[in-house]
């Protein structure tokens, strides 16, 4: 047998279900915020991500999958999504042909290699955003609002935004320098990763998993301390403006993020059953300058749909069906016939239809109607049928009725409706916004 490569997994069943539910709900709250939809490779050169995301960081020095290609071609596999996005940006001369911001939104696979465990994959999926050419807060505030407000619209309503500023490149040059003069009398006592990053990133060093809890790390410099005041001002109306938007957030100093190209305000997003993060980003001024396009500021997170996912199945709050509308019963070849023809008619209509595919006597069909929760019962029995009558059976109240065929359509339009919504009518947090109002 040929099993999965480690740190992949089959999205199956409801997991798949869900999965598909949550893209559904991105897509729909993406296009009232007006992002577009962007698709890039999930190869790139080599090069882009060393420089993008930074020479010295996790994801580059031991994360990364690179190979060579037939053409002696340096490639690597995505590890993230915004080096790419910003590849385009540059490379389609969308700073010139789009009107500023661009504000794209991205969903698929990324690829690390991790030491898998729940919720860290080698092969994971993020959907993520990237507005390219503002540099006010309020961006900031609206990107950030914009993932908060997503895993609101899911059910994870005990979402916390964790933020944070790292300043402009001053205020990190002089924090930076406070964090070596702090740590160097201590130097031997950090992990091997810490006295790596003190030499090149000892920003890094801070939210170390390892030495996090030694004493000496409570009295580190903060880095709030050391912003200089235009990054103040900056940071302040970030959090005015979120305030204003009302989303749960807590200035967290240990927020430095894991990539290198971030400054001014960085964050992450937390749920209370989780003490990894869902999701992060943040704004990085100067990635477009450094891949060769004139200089963009810009502002992105990615959410990790792996954790997502599993966030909204632990806690069973997804908000997908769970049954069918109708299942068409028959025997003969005639009623078989009928079921071909209305299961596609009803299908086309709207409804949710399932039939009997591998000749099952009809007590198996009605135990395969239970297995799929269906509604109703259409039962197709040749008498019936040539008299152009249906016998439809409600699986709850067990009342049956016959109609006409040509009725049929007319019978479900009346008696299933609101389950066929679109899906930002059914989401939860529409239908809380109308109940409200109809309460006023
Ligand atoms: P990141 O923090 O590296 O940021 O990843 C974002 C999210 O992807 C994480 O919070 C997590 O949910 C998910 N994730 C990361 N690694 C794994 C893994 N091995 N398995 C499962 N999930 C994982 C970025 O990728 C930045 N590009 C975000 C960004 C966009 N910043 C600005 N724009």
């Amino acid at each position: 047998m040929i099993n999965k490569p480690k740190g992949t997994v089959d999205l199956t069943d409801k997991e798949a279900r869900v999965w598909k539910y949550v893209e559904e709900v991105i897509d729909s709250v993406m296009e009232k915020y007006n992002y577009n939809y962007i698709r890039t490779p999930i190869f790139e050169s080599t090069e882009l991500f060393h420089r993008g995301i930074g020479d010295s960081t996790d994801i580059v020095t031991k994360e990364t999958y690179d190979f060579k290609d037939r053409g002696e071609r340096n490639i690597t596999l995505r590890p993230e999504g915004t080096a790419g996005v910003v590849r385009s940006y540059i490379e389609n001369k969308m700073y010139g042909t789009h009107s500023l911001p661009v504000k794209v939104y991205y969903n698929g696979t990324m690829y690390r290699y991790e030491r898998p465990q729940k919720g860290r994959y080698r092969e994971l999926s993020q959907y993520g955003v990237e507005v390219l050419g503002s540099n006010d807060p309020m961006i900031d505030a609206e990107v950030i609002s914009l993932a908060y407000n997503i895993n609101k619209m899911l059910g994870l309503t005990d979402t916390v935004v964790h933020i944070n500023s790292l300043g402009d490149k001053q205020s990190r040059d002089n924090y930076r320098k406070a964090l070596k003069d702090y740590f160097r009398p201590h130097l031997d006592d950090l992990c091997n990763d810490c006295k790596e990053r003190f030499d090149k990133n000892p920003l890094r060093i801070i939210d170390c998993k390892i030495d996090n809890n030694k004493e000496y790390f409570k009295e580190a410099p903060k880095i709030l301390d050391y912003l200089s005041k235009e990054s103040k001002d900056y940071f302040t109306k970030v959090c005015e403006y979120l305030d204003l938007l009302e989303v749960k957030y807590e200035i967290d100093q240990k927020i430095v993020r894991g990539l290198d190209y971030y400054n001014h305000t960085v964050f992450e997003l937390m749920t209370t059953n989780n003490n990894l993060a869902i999701g992060g980003g943040g704004r990085y001024d100067n990635l477009v300058d450094d891949l060769g396009g004139p200089f963009t500021p810009c502002v992105g997170y990615a959410v990790g749909l792996d954790r997502l996912v599993n966030e909204i199945i632990s806690r069973d709050i997804d908000n997908i069906r769970d049954d069918i509308d109708a299942f068409l019963m028959y025997v003969n070849e005639d009623e078989k016939k009928y079921a071909i023809y209305l299961s596609n008619l009803l299908r086309m209509s709207g409804f949710v239809v399932e039939t009997e595919y591998t000749g099952r006597s009809l007590k198996s069909q009605f135990k395969r109607a239970d297995h799929f929760n269906s509604k109703y019962l259409i039962l197709l029995n040749s008498d019936d049928l040539n008299d152009g009558l249906v016998t439809i059976k409600n699986n709850k109240t067990k009342e049956e009725e016959k109609i006409m065929i040509e009725y049929l359509i007319y019978y479900f339009d009346e008696h299933i409706s609101d389950d066929n919504l679109p899906i930002d009518e059914k989401c939860s947090c529409y239908n809380h916004g109308k109940e409200d109002d109809e309460n006023e």
